[in-house]
Parts: structure tokens; sequence; C-alpha cells
């Protein structure tokens, strides 16, 4: 197991996520546990990167919940509603949503100040039902891209897929 917290500032996005992508997979091997996944993943994916915040918000009342689950960075909030902020608005549509500047969303929910821009991508089980969402954020404006959302996607397939 290759036991190392990779640092990928600098790297071009494409190389990045992909060596990031081999990296977790080979990390996460034989494991099937989805708390042990979330935390692994959010580790590899904010230290890689130089996030501010990377963790999941798992459902715990479908449509309705939010609950905050493994993550890395400041205190994030509990429970967030489905419907608010970007986390719940990307669990209610069950899409991605980027977001260049969280001070032009309506309803941005704030836990630390420095949040400039976010990226949310939904978690879905093998049923294709929502299981969480994955939230990044970063004290730079406009940090995410289309290819943040297709590779975080990817993952998150992965992650859908593996057992
Ligand atoms: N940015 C999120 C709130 C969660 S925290 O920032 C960790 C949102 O508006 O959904």
């Amino acid at each position: 197991m290759a036991e190392v917290t990779l640092d990928l500032r600098g790297t071009p996005k494409a190389e990045a996520y992909a060596e990031l992508k081999t990296h977790i997979e080979a990390v996460l091997e034989g494991i099937n546990d989805d708390v042990a996944a979330m935390a692994t993943m959010s580790c590899l994916i904010h230290n890689a990167f130089g996030h501010l915040w990377t963790g999941f918000y798992r459902v715990v009342e479908p449509g309705k919940l939010l609950r905050v689950g493994p993550y890395q960075g400041t205190l994030g909030c509990l429970e967030i509603r489905f419907g608010k902020g970007v986390c719940g608005t990307s669990a209610a549509k069950g899409e991605t949503v980027v977001v260049a500047d969280v001070h032009a969303f309506p309803g941005h929910i704030t836990c630390d100040g420095r949040s400039a821009s976010e990226i949310v991508v939904p978690v879905f089980g093998p049923n294709r039902e929502l299981l969480a969402v994955l939230d990044i954020d970063s004290e730079h404006k406009a940090t995410f891209d289309d290819e943040d959302r297709r590779a975080l996607e990817e993952l998150m397939g992965w992650f859908s897929r593996r057992k």
C-alpha cells in the first residue's frame, strides 16, 4: 500500500486527478467500509490540493436532511437541509454544483469566512440512491471548473461502484 499523502499543488489538473485517483484506489483496495473510504478520500483530496475544507455530508433523512461526515478543515456545519446552501442544492438536484463566488450564491451557508468558491458533487449508492455529497471549499475565487467536476464525478462514481 502506498502510504503517502500526495502534494499535487502546481501539477496540471488532468495529471493531478489521474495520479490522485490511482493513489486513492491503491490505498482503499479491499476496504468496503464507507466511513473509512470517505475519511481517506477527504484526507487525500484535501492535502493534495491544499483546499480550505474537504469532506462529506451524508443523507440521514432522504430528501430532507444532510449531516456532516468525515472531513478535513475547520469546523463544518453539523446539519444542512436539502435545498439549503450549496450542499443542500446539490443534494436536492442530485447534480454537481460549481460556485465561482460563494458570496454571489443566494443562501450560501458560511462555516468559514475565508471560503470564496466551492464545488459540491453528489455521491450515489449502487441503486442510484443519494448517499452523500462531497463538498470542497477554497479560499480563492473560481478555483473549480469543468475539469474538477468531471474528475470528482468520476472518483465518486468509482466509490459508488467499488463494492
Ligand atoms: N459551503 C456549504 C456549507 C458547508 S461548509 O462550508 C463546510 C454550503 O453552502 O452548502
